[in-house]
């Protein structure tokens, strides 16, 4: 039987709301619809393929011209990294169209645009440097799917935490602490290695120990996670955020380094060689 989703809300004549946007439709449904003499059900109405259809073709032009755009909006210089570091992370993306995970990838897309702006750009910082540490290309392509999927488990934490303005309560900060956790159970039932998973739990833990969610110090944190640790503050400072201007990369680079008990300064200091090329 044919399904179709309303594109809008459908109201009747005395303004009762009908069905809501967004909202799944039977023929049965239709058939009452059509009592409705003054709805023009052909526009408000569309069959559930084409939703998809849309929905997808919308996603592919979205990640294309996110990761297009990374060198302007990141105002870097372009390098050979760079251009393999987009390269290696479209083929994932497209190649994960057949893989079970890429639920979470079509999720992060359709969730925040902002979220998955994020999620390209902090997999193009931790490509860029794992090209120039001499990664293999299947471990090129395991840190990149981790780092695309580093930050899967904020789809559990509402939007409206994730898009607040002011500063966070403390039971919200509490509350978006848990991505991390949330992310590796999320991913739990796709056996992931821990190549991935590692990513997924630790990109948010510092070198001194002082960073969550288990406190882990210097090599407690995996080769991977650092890498995305890097790329993560990264790209959180050359961001618009509300009340805060984004800085160039240089200044990000600075800011890392002044934080040498925090972030693997080895990695801090390859990215910095590899933008100044
Ligand atoms: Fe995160
Ligand atoms: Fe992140």
């Amino acid at each position: 039987m044919a399904e179709y989703y309303a594109t809008d809300d459908i109201y009747s004549e005395d303004g009762i709301l009908l069905v809501s946007k967004g909202k799944k439709i039977t023929n049965k449904a239709i058939q009452k619809l059509q009592r409705y003499e003054n709805l023009q059900l052909k526009d408000l109405i569309v069959p559930a393929n084409n939703r998809l259809n849309k929905q997808s073709k919308r996603l592919s032009k979205y990640t294309d011209h996110t990761i297009e755009s990374f060198e302007t909006r990141k105002n870097i210089r372009p390098s050979y990294n760079l251009e393999r570091a987009s390269e290696i992370l479209g083929s994932i993306i497209f190649e994960s169209k057949t893989k079970p995970w890429w639920i979470y990838v079509n999720s992060l897309g359709n969730y925040l645009d902002r979220l998955y702006t994020h999620s390209i750009d902090v997999a193009i910082i931790s490509l860029i440097m794992a090209i120039e540490l001499g990664y293999s290309s299947k471990e090129l392509w395991n840190l990149g799917i981790g780092a695309l999927l580093h930050d899967v488990g904020k789809l559990l934490i509402p939007k409206t935490i994730l898009e607040k303005d002011e500063p966070l309560t403390d039971i919200e900060q509490a509350f978006i602490k848990q991505h991390c956790e949330l992310g590796v159970s999320s991913l739990a039932s796709f056996e992931f290695s821990e190549q991935y998973t590692d990513i997924v739990l630790q990109h948010h833990e510092r070198i001194d120990g002082s960073g969550f969610p288990n406190g882990l110090k210097g090599d407690e944190i995996s080769q991977n996670a650092k890498i995305v640790i890097v790329a993560d503050v990264v790209d959180l400072i050359t961001t618009y955020r509300a009340h805060n201007k984004p800085k160039n990369m240089n200044t990000a680079i600075r800011k890392l380094k002044i934080a040498t008990d925090k972030y693997p300064q080895d990695l801090v200091d390859l990215l910095e060689k590899i933008l100044e090329q």
